[in-house]
């Protein structure tokens, strides 16, 4: 049985159903009430209180260990999956660990490849469902906001991150690897409100904010340092971030999907 942290998240969707699909057991974590495929077992748990989470491991053979803050001390969730029996971890890490490594960015990853399980780290750049944060004014105004209009970088579809993950969860050969995920090109926020344009069929203005604005408008959502390090990445990538790796289709055997598949499928989310 493969327990899926995250499960109603942008990677956990589309890794439950890769993995109901491919006929595995699957049980979905999240803390609030949730819907899934006919078959997924839910169970509600907070990684930040352990407690919960004996119940939400129980039974469980594989992990996939979604990320919900890297300060956090991950070594109790990873004793409490041992303590079920699970043997093998997978972890959404970030690309930031190679890129831009902190004391605690490397500690959180040693967390999981000191925990005596087996893991394998996916370290993805950029999602493109960050495009989401969009989504209210190309509704309501048909207007993308955003700063760095020009800058590109190798976003990556989260479904791709999710099928990694299932090919790491019921595959061999992944054990004691980190794979990179990006998309397969750079691709600048501009051309991504195109891409949303022709997704919907309808013009999208895009307009560039100052550093400032962009700051003011995610400093709503994520803590302080997180949009600092956010918009130095956006605004002003290294080598490595605008690197693009070829571990997708190393792993899937298929090039990683273009940010246009992205808007397509999720075009709905802007008209
Ligand atoms: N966005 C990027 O560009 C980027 C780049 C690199 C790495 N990452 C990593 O990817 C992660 C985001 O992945 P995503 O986009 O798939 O997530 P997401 O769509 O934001 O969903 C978060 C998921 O985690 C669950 N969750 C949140 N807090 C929880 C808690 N305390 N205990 C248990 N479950 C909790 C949520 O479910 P409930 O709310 O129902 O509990 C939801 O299923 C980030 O944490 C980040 O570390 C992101």
């Amino acid at each position: 049985m493969i327990v899926v942290t995250g499960a109603t998240g942008n990677i956990g969707r589309p890794l439950v159903e890769a993995l109901t699909t491919a006929g595995e057991k699957v049980v979905a974590v999240s803390r609030g009430d949730a819907a899934f495929p006919d078959g997924v077992l839910h169970r509600k748990a907070d990684l930040a209180d352990t407690a919960t989470l004996k119940s939400a491991f129980e039974g469980g053979g594989k992990l996939f260990l979604l990320t919900i803050d890297p300060e956090l001390d991950h070594a109790p969730i990873l004793e409490a999956a041992a303590a079920a029996g699970i043997g093998h971890v997978v972890l959404v890490s970030s690309e930031r660990v190679v890129t831009r490594p902190t004391p605690a960015l490397e500690a959180f990853e040693r967390a999981v490849t000191d925990s005596g399980l087996e893991w394998t780290i996916l370290r993805p750049g950029g999602f493109a469902s960050n495009s989401l944060l969009w989504a209210e004014s190309v509704r309501k105004e048909r207007k993308v906001l955003a700063p760095f209009g020009d800058v590109g970088l190798p976003v990556i579809d989260p479904r791709d991150i999710a099928h990694v993950a299932a090919a790491a969860l019921t595959g061999d050969g992944h054990a004691g690897k980190a794979y990179l995920l990006t998309g397969p090109a750079l691709i600048t926020p501009r051309r991504q409100a195109e891409a949303i344009a022709a997704a919907i069929g309808e013009p999208v203005q895009f307009v560039e904010q100052r550093r400032a604005e962009a700051y003011a408008q995610l400093a709503r959502f994520w803590p302080d340092h997180v949009v600092e390090d956010t918009l130095d990445i956006i605004g002003n990538p290294n080598a490595a971030e605008q690197e693009i790796s070829g571990d997708v289709e190393r792993v899937l055997g298929r090039p990683a999907a273009a940010f246009a598949d992205w808007a397509q499928r999720n075009a709905a989310a802007f008209r």
